[in-house]
């Protein structure tokens, strides 16, 4: 949990407001990042700060994760991101970022038996899907499956607190897997496979998703590391825009399942993680209309006038290239040359960045390729289709969101989640 007694007292910061100046603590974390407590600001001057997306404001401490936007460096609980994703599989991660070590190997092994073991769906959320129309969005139905979790597994009376959220973060970890898996197939109209005791977490996945009673599917060694490594990718990422949703609905004293299917919603978004999608799509869009004009498609991005924005560029914290990245790209030649393929879309990825790092527009705004550039080219030399990639992202994140929904909730300096604004409409009229 993130506290004051890991950060260095730098003194104060001087605020003179009309005439008033005021000293505010300011202190900084164990890597340097400096923050003025304004805890105090309202009360001893009357005003506030005014910062739209909370560019410049940090609310909280947190143990977590670690980004440097400048250098592209990220770390999990100090370790760095190249080196979990080159060594450790997908649930040692997960298990480090919820528990803040790696697991040795009996922990190891005990938390892939607990995955395994809550695995199934209760049969009865299984019809649900039967309701959903074929072609209804994964990311809807993995949320309504989130927030269902909570009916079908209510608070054990006879087990402790820490024993309950256990039992919940194996159930979301294990069950939202399989069920992003089953919405998959009921989009194809194939029979859902169930999870197999003998497969571990990403094998399962796989399996899930391509075995058929006629094409004996058998999982590639290779997918299936690369899995646990685009998994390793997006397991946490500071105070992103659903890690802060996840954390809003949860300062409330919403339970966890709830918590979640809120933090789903906000991924969605193709500003955030939506946007693998949307690369895709665009690519697409960029090969058939533009004829893969990629002079046009930089042109247009950089136009104020024209709605185009080049998805999968620009970062609000990396203003160099993000180290996901350039894992992503890696893995998805990897993947093709393991699988035989190519793909004319990562042939006209690779132009675009080569256009985007050389012209001055994205240069000095700080915007590179983000994690959203070749992840989704990944996924689809995996075979996995489109409109699943942001499901795979919400996968990822799980543990991520699940780190950052304890750390609150253990916060002591904690509270329900409440900005303030600054009122510009009418003053005071009446009716009559
Ligand atoms: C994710 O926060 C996280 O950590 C998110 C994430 C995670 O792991 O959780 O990393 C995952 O969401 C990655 C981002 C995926 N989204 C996209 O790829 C969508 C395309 N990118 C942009 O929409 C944008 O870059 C954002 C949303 C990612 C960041 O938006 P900001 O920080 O609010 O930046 P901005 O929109 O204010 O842009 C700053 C400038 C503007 O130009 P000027 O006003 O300075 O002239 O950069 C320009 C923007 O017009 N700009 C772009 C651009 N992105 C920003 N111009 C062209 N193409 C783009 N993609």
């Amino acid at each position: 949990m993130g506290s004051f007694a890991n950060t260095k007292d730098l003194g104060s910061a001087q605020l003179t407001i009309q005439g008033t100046t005021i000293d505010l603590p300011l202190f900084e974390g164990s890597e340097n990042e400096k923050a003025i407590d304004i805890r105090a600001l309202r009360k001893e001057t009357g005003a506030i700060t005014y910062d739209p997306g909370f560019v410049n404001t940090g609310c909280c401490l947190s143990d977590i994760t670690y980004i440097d936007g400048e250098k592209g460096i990220l770390r999990y609980r100090g370790y760095d991101i190249n080196e979990l994703a080159e060594h450790c599989e997908f649930i040692d991660v997960a298990y480090l970022l919820i528990h803040g070590k790696l697991p040795d190997d009996e922990q190891h092994n005990q938390f892939s038996r607990h995955l395994n073991s809550h695995s199934l769906l209760h049969e009865d959320m299984r019809h649900f899907f039967d309701a959903y129309p074929d072609h209804a969005h994964p990311m809807a139905t993995l949320s309504a499956m989130a927030v269902s979790l909570s009916t079908f597994y209510p608070e054990l009376e006879d087990v402790s607190i820490q024993e309950n959220i256990d039992y919940k973060v194996t159930r979301l970890l294990s069950k939202l897997r399989t069920a992003a898996a089953f919405s998959y197939k009921k989009s194809i109209g194939h029979p859902i496979v169930y999870p197999k005791r003998s497969l571990k977490y990403c094998e399962n996945f796989l399996n899930m998703m391509f075995w058929t009673p006629v094409n004996d599917y058998d999982v590639d060694p290779v997918l299936a590391k690369a899995l646990n490594k685009l998994l390793i990718l997006h397991a946490d990422h500071e105070q992103n825009c659903s890690a802060s949703v996840v954390k809003m609905v949860g300062s409330a004293g919403a339970n966890l399942y709830a918590s979640i299917a809120a933090g789903i919603c906000a991924l969605w978004g193709p500003l955030h993680g939506g946007a693998n999608q949307h690369v895709i799509e665009m690519l697409q869009r960029i090969l058939s209309d533009d004829g893969g004009d990629v002079k046009r498609v930089i042109e247009r991005s950089k136009d104020k006038n024209d709605p185009f924005r080049l998805m999968g560029v620009g970062h609000r914290v990396y203003k160099s290239y993000d180290p996901r990245a350039k894992v992503a790209k890696q893995m998805c030649k990897d993947v093709l040359a393991r699988t035989g393929t190519t793909d004319p879309l990562l042939d006209l990825a690779l132009q675009l960045e080569e256009a985007v790092l050389a012209d001055d527009y994205f240069v000095s705004r700080g915007l590179y390729p983000n994690i959203d550039f070749y992840t989704g080219l990944t996924y689809r030399a995996m075979g996995i289709p489109t409109n699943m990639f942001t499901v795979m992202f919400a996968i990822g994140r799980m543990p991520g969101w699940i780190a950052q929904w304890l750390e609150m909730r253990e916060d002591p300096d904690g509270r329900i989640g409440r900005p303030r604004q600054i009122y510009t409409g009418p003053v005071q009229r009446s009716v009559k």
